[in-house]
């Protein structure tokens, strides 16, 4: 299985050039500028079908989660005549080209699932209008085989403008965090259940939580963490479908992450406090009350993380 970030953009390069060949189109990497834009524009067009199964099948977002909608009118003009023999073949080999990606995509490794989800599926995303605003599509930093993945709310301005979560000063206290449990932010996943940043800062709204959310799922359903930590009472109400009550009840309680693409199985969730609620306490006896709190539920994150067996292969 690659790891390696160059073997991995060697595969995705190799899978393109096998799905261009497959459409009798010449490999992206030798083609021009108007030949790279046909091999897109087709690839937009006919991948999303394609690929909505295969990356279900392991990660990815499908239009059925309500994202992942290419948007391109290629995908109607290329659709098979209805009631027509050849509309019915093309039905057909259409299925048998998505079950062999189907196949094929569940066994990348997760690092590749995370990168074309990225870069093919979220795309250039303009599903909800967060797009209008944002500089950058904040989408996860860490290791695609993580134990432990930290979840957020939605990117700050910092975060907008470096295009990586939890860089901001929220994302500092949050480093010395790790660093106070003995982890490196190399050892985690980090992302958020909004990639864009919503304007001021505001919370996102459920319409915007409900087209970003399934690319969350995706990176879950790729990374296959032994632990979620969610940061913050939206990020814990989202991972643990519970919204009816404090964030104080959820630390306490044995939470868990559902996603109905997971065949029943669940991933356990440790709530706690957003680093950009700490840090608005002023500094003092009752921050550290709050922070300590942090650090022992970071440490029931750590210890489920070692005592739960699942592993990558
Ligand atoms: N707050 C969040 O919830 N996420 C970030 O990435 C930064 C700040």
């Amino acid at each position: 299985m690659a790891s390696d970030p160059v073997e991995v953009r060697r595969s995705v390069a190799a899978w393109l050039r096998h799905a261009a060949a497959f459409r009798g189109l010449r490999c992206v990497r030798s083609a021009g500028p108007v030949e790279r834009q046909e091999i897109l524009r087709s690839d937009e067009a006919v991948t999303p079908k394609a690929h909505q199964g295969t990356l279900e099948a392991k990660g990815a977002p499908s239009t059925s989660d309500g994202a992942a909608r290419s948007g391109s009118a290629g995908g109607a003009a290329r659709a098979p005549e209805a009631g027509t023999e050849r509309g019915a073949q093309s039905a057909r080999s259409g299925a048998a080209r998505g079950e062999d990606l189907r196949a094929r995509a569940a066994r990348w490794p997760p690092e590749m699932k995370l990168r074309y989800l990225a870069d093919k599926v979220i795309g250039d995303c303009h599903r909800c209008p967060l797009a209008r605003g944002r500089r950058s599509i904040v989408f996860g930093v860490g290791s695609a085989r993580a134990r432990i993945v930290f979840v957020g709310e939605a990117p700050g301005g910092e975060e907008d403008l470096r295009g990586e979560p939890f860089v901001g000063p929220a994302g500092a206290r949050l480093d010395a965090w790790l660093d106070a449990v003995g982890l490196a932010r190399d050892d985690v996943y980090i992302a958020n259940v909004v990639k864009c940043r919503p304007p001021g800062n505001r919370d996102p709204r459920p319409s915007e939580v409900d087209a970003c959310a399934p690319f969350l799922r995706a990176q879950l359903r790729a990374i296959e963490p032994r632990v979620i930590v969610a940061l913050g009472r939206h990020a814990a109400m989202f991972m643990s479908g519970r919204d009816d009550m404090s964030l104080g009840r959820l630390r306490r309680m044995q939470l868990a992450y559902r996603d109905p693409k997971m065949q029943g199985r669940t991933i356990p969730v440790v709530a706690t406090y957003h680093p950009a609620f700490i840090l608005r306490k002023p500094e003092g006896a009752e921050r550290d009350r709050f922070e300590s709190g942090v650090l022992g539920d970071l440490r029931r994150a750590i210890e489920i993380a070692e005592s739960s067996g699942r592993e990558h292969p």
